[in-house]
């Protein structure tokens, strides 16, 4: 089921280009799903769809709708794609799981965008560490559908590729931008604060947790704040950051990072919980329930 290798990029090095290839790529081996593959994919879908009507911004769920996406089946990336590269120009590719980075950031630097394509098991519903296709086609994919974000998603690709060439700093600091804003964004609707981000829409629990808990900091976007800002893996976040909306988002991140970068180099990095006196903030949270066990 694995396809061929396929040329990505000529990387440039000392001893001269060298090809770098794209790994992982597969077909998506729908009719192999089984009966129970397809209830988790409706479980979930049915129970997310019942939570994010006014948690989740409204583009993302008129993107969802218009994309086809049902609780029925498991849908088929070939169909999905009629809809979304008719659209967007964004096209969805199999793939087996997480890719190396730089093969990630060309994808999307192309408008293509890696899905896993293995939904998981029946006891991980509520909580499975790596990315399934639930996470990836339900959280991540309906945004694809809006021209603002789509464009967002590709000159994050291409400026993914930059920062590679820059570094590992370079790099940690672009991936935090990519935590806060993609995985774990909120965004400021007229009616109040809205979910955009899949790591958040993918999860019922981080739902709930992110727009009602008293625990966790919300604050306005800042890009450099972001991007000097540790977050975990393990744990719901301690910070949320509130977008007001996806221009301020393409805006603000249309500079040249570069010497972004290298002012950041001379700053400390941030714990994830820290309020500044200069953030805009819309809850100072709680702290309740925060891990101890990292200074994260
Ligand atoms: N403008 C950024 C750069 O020069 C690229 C980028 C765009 C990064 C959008 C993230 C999101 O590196
Ligand atoms: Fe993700």
């Amino acid at each position: 089921m694995n396809s061929q290798p396929r040329r990505v990029e000529n990387l440039q090095t000392d001893k001269g280009k060298v090809p770098v290839y794209a790994t992982g790529i597969v077909e998506q081996p729908w009719d192999d799903y089984s009966a129970a593959d397809h209830d988790t994919w409706s479980q979930l879908y049915a129970r997310q769809r019942e939570i994010l009507p006014g948690r989740a911004c409204d583009e993302f769920l008129a993107a969802q709708d218009a994309m086809g996406m049902t609780p029925d089946r498991i849908p088929k990336f070939s169909e999905l794609n009629q809809v979304l590269t008719a659209t967007t120009g964004w096209t969805l590719m199999g793939v087996e799981g997480l890719l190396p980075e730089l093969d990630f950031f060309d994808h999307l630097a192309n408008r293509r965008f890696p899905v896993t394509w293995w939904i998981r098991r029946p006891d991980q519903i509520d909580y499975i560490e790596e990315p399934d296709l639930f996470h990836d086609l339900f959280g991540h994919v309906p945004l694809l559908m809006n021209p603002m974000f789509a464009d967002y998603m590709q000159a994050y690709g291409k400026g993914g590729v930059k920062a590679h060439g820059i570094g590992a700093d370079a790099l940690q600091n672009l991936t935090r931008l990519y935590w806060y804003t993609v995985e774990f964004g909120l965004i400021r609707q007229a009616d109040g604060l809205r979910i955009f981000g899949a790591g958040i829409v993918s999860s019922k629990g981080e739902s709930i947790y992110a727009l009602e808990s008293a625990a966790p900091n919300r604050i306005g976007f800042d890009l450099e704040r972001i991007m000097r800002t540790r977050y975990r893996i393990d744990s719901y976040q301690k910070t949320y950051f509130v977008i007001d909306g996806f221009e301020q988002l393409m805006r603000a991140t249309e500079p040249d990072f570069s010497p972004i970068y290298a002012r950041l180099a001379e700053q400390e990095s941030l714990p994830a919980g820290k309020v500044l006196d200069v953030d805009k903030v819309y809850q100072r949270g709680s702290g309740e329930g925060w891990p101890t066990d990292a200074d994260v």
